[in-house]
């Protein structure tokens, strides 16, 4: 049954791409989702598992296909490859994923040729500037998650010491999503204020934000993954949330602002690579960056970050 509405796909359905599909099904975004996996039988039992769960959601169709099955999407969510083991950085993942999309990506294209590529997969910067060239698509068309996830935890994280709702608190990580991004905590705005302000009226306790907290929460969001990986074996639930509220940002023609990645073509003089700036996203993907005003030592760990980013692109 074809409904009028919003396509999806998604490539892969391990741990991320499973839970994204069911965040998408709880959505009410979508009215086609198409899982597509190497592993047929898996993709199967995932559009099974969801279908048997279709009296609770808003209703779509759910189904496993081939990439064929893909034709008319709207967004293509690519998931696939392997992920992070303990002690594995993300980086490490480069040279297997890479290759892994150079089959798929071309595939999809060829399926879904007006689709808005979102990509997922680690090191999704990296992957993110694969996509763009094997699919020759243009600007805006690719992005990736980037560090929507990072700047979630970072709300969180600022949420639970202020003891305001994360969705009260505008603050962005930047850069690569991984080892090198930037907490630029000298963008963080809570009721319009700078978290020295905004600690100084609130008086609830002596720790300004902006001082040896803001280096335990820096560090408490560049190691989350890691601290989770080591408990869990793997990290879905908050990467699915920040995969829809993207996707919903597409599908709606938000012109949301968020740090998805893509490429930032030398702003602030960085080498051409893909990497997470606050970014106007909407019905055609990246609409364009906001090119933010950082503090100096944020500017040149951005700049690492894009150096990082551009070293391991250059090693494929
Ligand atoms: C994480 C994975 C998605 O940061 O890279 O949890």
């Amino acid at each position: 049954m074809k409904r009028q509405g919003n396509k999806v796909g998604v490539i892969g359905t391990g741990f991320v791409g499973a839970t994204t599909a069911y965040t998408l099904t709880l959505s009410g975004l979508v009215s086609d989702l198409v899982l597509v996996d190497k592993d047929k039988e898996k993709a199967l039992g995932e559009a099974m598992d969801l279908n048997h769960g279709a009296a609770f959601y808003p209703s779509m169709n759910v189904m496993a296909g081939e990439y064929s099955d893909l034709k008319g999407s709207d967004v293509v969510i690519i998931a696939a490859g392997a992920n992070q083991k303990p002690g594995e950085t993300r980086m490490d993942l480069a040279h297997k994923n890479a290759a892994i999309f150079r089959e798929i990506v071309p595939e999809v294209v060829r399926n879904a040729p007006d689709a808005v590529l979102l990509v997922v997969t680690n090191p999704v910067d990296v992957l993110t500037d694969v996509t763009m060239e094997v699919s020759g698509l243009p600007f805006g068309r690719v992005l990736g998650s980037g560090t929507v996830l990072d700047t979630s935890r970072l709300r969180h994280l600022i949420s639970v010491h202020t003891h305001i709702d994360a969705r009260n608190i505008h603050t962005y990580v930047l850069g690569e999503h991984g080892d090198s991004e930037v907490v630029a905590m000298s963008l963080t705005r809570l009721a319009g204020m700078d978290v020295h302000t905004f600690c100084e009226k609130c008086g609830r306790c002596d720790m300004d934000l902006g001082t040896a907290l803001a280096d335990q929460i820096e560090s408490k969001v560049k190691n989350a993954a890691y601290e989770i990986i080591a408990r869990k074996g793997a990290t879905y639930y908050a990467v699915a949330l920040a995969v829809r509220r993207i996707v919903e940002a597409i599908l709606r023609d938000e012109k949301a602002i968020l740090t998805v990645s893509g490429p930032v073509k030398g702003i602030f003089g960085m080498p051409n690579v893909c990497l997470s700036l606050p970014a106007v996203v909407g019905g055609e993907g990246i609409e364009r960056f906001v090119p933010v005003d950082l503090a100096k030592d944020e500017l040149e760990a951005l700049c690492r970050s894009a150096e990082a980013i551009d070293k391991v692109i250059k090693s494929l």
